[in-house]
């Protein structure tokens, strides 16, 4: 059936992401949820406390279109803590909504008709949708199971004069990995080689978790790379960094001349964010100026505790380096598309989790992989460890017995 003009559609091929797909299957049938990543324990209540206190103090009308001042000074404060370069709050911060809107804001500032950017697989649903919005086409590049590493030579041979933006996630989901040192020296390599002429390239960093690492791992931001530095957009999220998915506030770090090119746009998609919002983290980032030091030790208990209850489940846990998400193969426990192990999981074993292939352009048929959230509270992730065991045991005993 073609649509009439009225109702022709620009995004054709794209319908609910895979996340919501599985939260609602998950709320269907009453399974335990560790696919969409979001936490499901409460957050600080000194947190809460700083809504009401910034509510009380006023903060109710529109915050500045760049963000709260104070607030960005906060974050300008806590990067410089964190060993990273010293970043101008007025000229190089942006509050947005969620680290989504800098995504979107950043590539619709970038990219225009016909030009194209490169995005490596599996990769986060927000980006090709963007680039096509903007008329541009997205090239993607596989990073193949089980490391996913990137092919730096690959990226080179699909370089065109359109390539206009390379997007990286670091740490990544769904890989669970994290970029190197010589990761970010090869992509600055790639951004030099062609000059800043009147087509550089610009790198779009996706820093989300920039705090959930694990194993002693020290993040590498874009940032505070000399060279990417001063090509790059930086995105957070104080949703993933303070454990508050559904309060959509997040950042933008980019040196002046693409921080004014993202604030036009931001200017007239968002706005401003909300404003006692961003007054609450702000509040609460000076009474708990250290509280992003606590985040990796608290997800790696996570990571650690659904890893040792799912020992001998069949599943086998590729390490996970960074993101609060474990990859797991189950090839050992079924034959199937991952989908359709999706939909097995959550009928049979009433557990939710997420497919990798939807972060594929071309996913690989034989890919046998599903990741899984860990910022689920302990008995959350001791439950859906329990029933996947379980339903592990029935089905490789059964087969044994067949
Ligand atoms: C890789 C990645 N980038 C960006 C985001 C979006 O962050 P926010 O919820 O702050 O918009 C997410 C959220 O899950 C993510 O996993």
């Amino acid at each position: 059936m073609s649509n009439g003009p009225a109702t022709r559609s620009k995004l054709p091929d794209v319908g609910t992401t895979i996340f919501t797909v599985m939260s609602r299957r998950a709320i269907e049938q009453g399974a335990v949820n560790v696919g969409q990543g979001f936490p499901d324990y409460p957050i600080d209540p000194d947190l809460a406390a700083c809504v009401t206190d910034a509510v009380a103090a006023g903060f109710n009308q529109y915050a500045p279109m760049e963000g709260n001042v104070r607030l960005r000074a906060a974050i300008a404060a806590a990067i410089t803590a964190a060993g990273g370069r010293a970043v101008d709050p007025e000229s190089e911060i942006t509050v947005s909504c969620g680290g989504t809107e800098s995504i979107y804001s950043a590539i619709q500032a970038v990219v225009a008709p016909g030009d194209e950017a490169i995005v490596f697989d599996p990769a986060y649903d927000a980006y090709d949708p963007a680039i096509r919005l903007a008329g541009g086409r997205c090239i993607h590049v596989p990073l193949a199971a089980p490391h996913f590493r990137y092919d730096w030579g690959r990226v080179r041979g699909l370089l065109t004069q359109r390539t206009r933006l390379i997007i990286i996630n670091n740490p990544h989901n769904p890989a669970c990995t994290v970029a190197t040192a010589a990761d970010l020296d090869a992509l600055a390599a790639i951004v030099r080689e062609r000059g800043a002429g009147d087509r550089p390239i610009t790198v779009l960093a996706d820093e989300v978790y920039e705090h959930v690492l694990y194993d002693g791992r020290r993040h590498q931001s874009v940032m505070n790379h000399p060279e990417l530095r001063g090509c790059s957009y930086a995105v957070y999220s104080f949703g993933k960094t303070l454990h508050i998915t559904g309060w959509r506030v997040g950042y933008c770090v980019a040196p002046p001349e693409l921080t004014r090119e993202l604030r036009k746009v931001h200017q007239f998609n968002a706005f401003s964010i909300a404003a006692p919002l961003q007054e609450a983290i702000r509040l609460y980032l000076e009474r708990h100026p250290d509280a992003w030091r606590r985040v990796g030790a608290f997800f790696s208990a996570k990571r650690d505790l659904l890893r040792a209850r799912l020992e001998g489940s069949g599943l086998v846990l590729p390490p996970a380096q960074g993101s609060y998400f474990q990859l797991a193969d189950y090839s050992a426990i079924a034959d199937c598309s991952d989908v359709e192990f999706t939909e097995r999981l959550i009928n049979d074993a009433k557990v939710a989790v997420i497919p990798l292939s939807p972060f594929y352009r071309e996913p690989d048929p034989a890919m046998r992989i599903v990741r899984l959230c860990v910022a689920k509270r302990d008995e959350t992730l001791l439950e859906a460890a329990r029933r996947i065991c379980e339903y592990s045991a029935a089905r490789t005993g059964s087969r044994r017995s067949s």
